[in-house]
């Protein structure tokens, strides 16, 4: 159980760091330059801006090549160079295309959406790993470590964005 635990976390952590680095660098030019939808909206909104996303990646990147060098203890995932990347820079992705949505639902920048604003840096990672090196990702994310990421990773990310709101980084406890 606790060995689920920690793997899960191990494997997820490359996104675990990506995500918050991307509010802790982001800020400046946004993603979607300033552009708007044919609906009128944002196509994404200042909340994902270009250095958020570098940045993120790149810390994301950082921690996973520092993991590969950590000899692996017990049954830890061993990353391959292209699941540090999409896991990543997927987190991240999965952000954007949240934000996307987010828009043409009408949503302004920073409007709550339970489960999806904490999840959807989970799916991204996954569906772009997935994508990208399958075999690795079926061998790694057994089902058992994918309910466990499910149910803990709502818990950090909350934690980790009323951590965020008090030291004044986010505008939204959320
Ligand atoms: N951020 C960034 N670039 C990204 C992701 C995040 O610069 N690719 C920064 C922005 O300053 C953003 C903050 O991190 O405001 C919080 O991120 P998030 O909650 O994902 O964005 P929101 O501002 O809530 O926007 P949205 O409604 O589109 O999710
Ligand atoms: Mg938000």
């Amino acid at each position: 159980m606790l060995e689920i635990i920690i793997n899960a976390i191990w494997l997820m952590m490359p996104a675990y760091i990506s995500n918050p680095m991307a509010v802790v660098f982001g800020g400046g030019t946004p993603i979607d330059l300033g552009k708007k939808w044919g609906d009128g909206r944002r196509i994404l909104g200042d909340g994902k801006t270009i250095r958020g996303l570098l940045a993120g990646t790149t810390c994301g990147i950082i921690a996973g090549l520092i993991q590969m060098q950590i000899s692996p203890v017990g049954s830890l995932g061993i990353f391959t160079y292209t699941a540090i990347v999409t896991i990543s820079f997927g987190a991240l992705l999965g952000d954007i295309v949240k934000s996307f949505f987010k828009r043409r639902l009408g949503f302004t920048r920073g409007a709550k959406l339970l489960l999806i604003d904490q999840l959807d840096f989970v799916a991204g990672a996954w569906i772009l790993t997935y994508a990208f090196d399958p075999q690795w990702f079926i061998m790694n994310f057994t089902p058992q470590i994918i309910i466990t990421v499910l149910i803990l990773t709502p818990i950090f990310h909350r934690l980790t964005n009323i951590f965020g709101y008090y030291i004044k980084l986010k505008k939204e406890p959320w």
